[in-house]
């Protein structure tokens, strides 16, 4: 476990020191200050776990102190140091929301047991806090809807990778769900009730993410007026989400592995090495494999953060899930309005590749809910590109939209990859013939040119439904 910050805030400097001394031998680590104006920027910027002020300073007295950081922090536990002609308004001050007060003289083993009770009872309290999020379930499995067995597969190996503390890179083109999967390891691991934090790595600048993610002193570049803390330091004790992973500047991965190495980090323009305990999970849509190769991803950070792999299937190859989500996601938009599709608007969802999974699926559902006029959501509810290019997609494209599973060069070698592409071609161009036809097997096996009984036989091979 990583050492626990204690800020100490005192006008006389002896008591400060007095403080810090016992605290430290205690094995705690100690920020002080003599200056509540410092004190609360502070409690800003370092995010210490506990407060330990005098109640009786010139400027903000202590009262005032316990409003202002608990504004910032309302889990903070306050511990009021207090003379003995001022007891009274120290527990006055309990019910204002301190956790406890000492008197001036108080012993070592006295302070030291405060100081031990305010950090138990913050973990109570962030541990509660979690809890009912997850009960309101925010986080958990109930998000997730799959009976697929590719989808069952997934959620077995989430549950079983949830248990370790191994690092977790989460793979599937745009939209599949990665973001939620990441989420449901983290609520499921032994880490649930500490933070969650997500960072996006495709969406900063180098130097911002640099200070995102490590932290900066004050003063460590322009426009650095204040010390902050990173995310990786918010993430003590919980799980670091690297969304975009193949994003990160290669100068920024050497830095990121060493952390993840050395356990331990340091601000940009700081020099103190802070201990930090992160679980990583990542998420990517690139081949990862194929960026270390072209010297664009550190190998050694590769392996680091892909302890277990999860390859999230496209929502094309999970099998009756589509129906599934198709009607949660209308319980979700069209309420108590919009309660059902017509058999024709199914088809078309089903014939559909659906290049953009998931998410893409999530919208357009949120989209026919908003446009029905019954209480059915109909083929003229969809969107035409939906409707008339049946999810083909040429490669130029389907590079762009992370389209359906075309294979790349680094799946397979050339002929069989051309054999796959002639499939998705066959099978798409098939599925919108059939769809210009309304389902009519010998119309569309007409405007084909083959006969009949081909057509069934391939349409069967596709499993396309007439
Ligand atoms: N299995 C699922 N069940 C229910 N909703 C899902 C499922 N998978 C994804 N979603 C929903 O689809 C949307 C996209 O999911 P998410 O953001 O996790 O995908 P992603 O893989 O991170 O996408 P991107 O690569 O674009 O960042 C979200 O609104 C999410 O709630
Ligand atoms: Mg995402």
């Amino acid at each position: 476990m990583t050492t626990r910050r204690v800020l100490v805030l005192d006008d006389e400097p002896d008591m400060v020191e007095n403080c810090a001394r016992i605290l430290k031998r205690a094995g705690y680590q100690c920020l002080t200050s003599t200056d509540p104006h410092r004190a609360l920027a502070l409690v800003e910027s370092e995010r210490p776990e506990l407060l330990l002020t005098d109640l009786k300073m010139p400027g903000i007295d202590g009262l005032e102190v316990l409003r202002r950081a608990r504004d910032m922090d309302p889990a903070l536990p306050v511990i009021l140091i207090t003379a003995f002609a001022t007891i009274e308004s120290a527990v006055a001050a309990i019910k204002d929301g301190a956790f406890d007060y000492l008197p001036k003289n108080f012993s070592v083993d006295q302070l030291r047991v405060a100081v031990e009770r305010g950090l138990r009872q913050r973990d109570l309290q962030l541990e509660n806090r979690n809890l009912k999020e997850q009960l309101q379930g925010a986080l958990g499995f109930e998000n997730l809807i799959g009976r697929s067995p590719a989808m069952t597969k997934i959620f077995e190996l989430v549950r079983k990778a949830a248990r370790s503390d191994a690092n977790i890179l989460v793979l599937g083109e745009s939209g599949t769900g990665k973001e939620l999967i990441a989420r449901a390891i983290h609520a499921n691991s032994p880490r649930a009730t500490q933070p969650f934090v997500p960072v996006d790595c495709a969406s900063l600048p180098e130097p911002l993410l640099e200070s995102e993610l490590f932290g900066h002193e004050k003063g460590a570049f322009t426009g650095a007026v204040k010390a902050k803390r990173g995310l990786i330091e918010v993430a003590d004790r919980g799980t670091l989400f690297l969304d975009e992973i193949g994003e990160i500047p290669t100068t920024l991965q050497s830095k990121l592995l060493r952390v993840l190495q050395e356990r331990q980090l340091r601000h940009v323009g700081g020099t103190a090495q802070i201990d930090v305990d992160v679980r990583v999970v990542s998420a990517t849509n690139r081949d990862l494999r194929e960026a270390v190769v072209k010297g664009q991803f550190r190998e050694e950070l590769y392996y680091r953060v892909n302890v277990i792999a999860i390859a999230l299937p496209p929502l094309r190859e999970r099998a009756g899930d589509l129906e599934l989500l198709a009607h949660a996601f209308l319980k979700r938009y069209g309420g108590a309005r919009v309660t059902g599709f017509d058999a024709a608007a199914l088809q078309a969802l089903d014939a559909y590749a659906w290049p953009g999974n998931v998410r893409e699926l999530q919208n357009v559902i949120e989209r026919a809910c908003a446009l029905a006029d019954g209480d059915r959501i109909t083929r003229n509810d969809l969107p035409d590109y939906l409707l008339h290019d049946s999810g083909m997609r040429v490669p130029a494209t389907a590079a762009g939209m992370g389209g359906p599973s075309l294979p790349t060069a680094a799946d397979m070698p050339l002929k069989d990859a051309k054999e796959k592409w002639m499939q998705v071609l066959e099978a798409s161009y098939l599925r919108g013939l059939l769809e210009r036809h309304a389902g009519n097997v010998s119309a569309a096996a007409k405007s084909a040119g083959i006969d009949r009984k081909t057509f069934h036989r391939l349409i069967n091979k596709y499993q396309i439904r007439g």
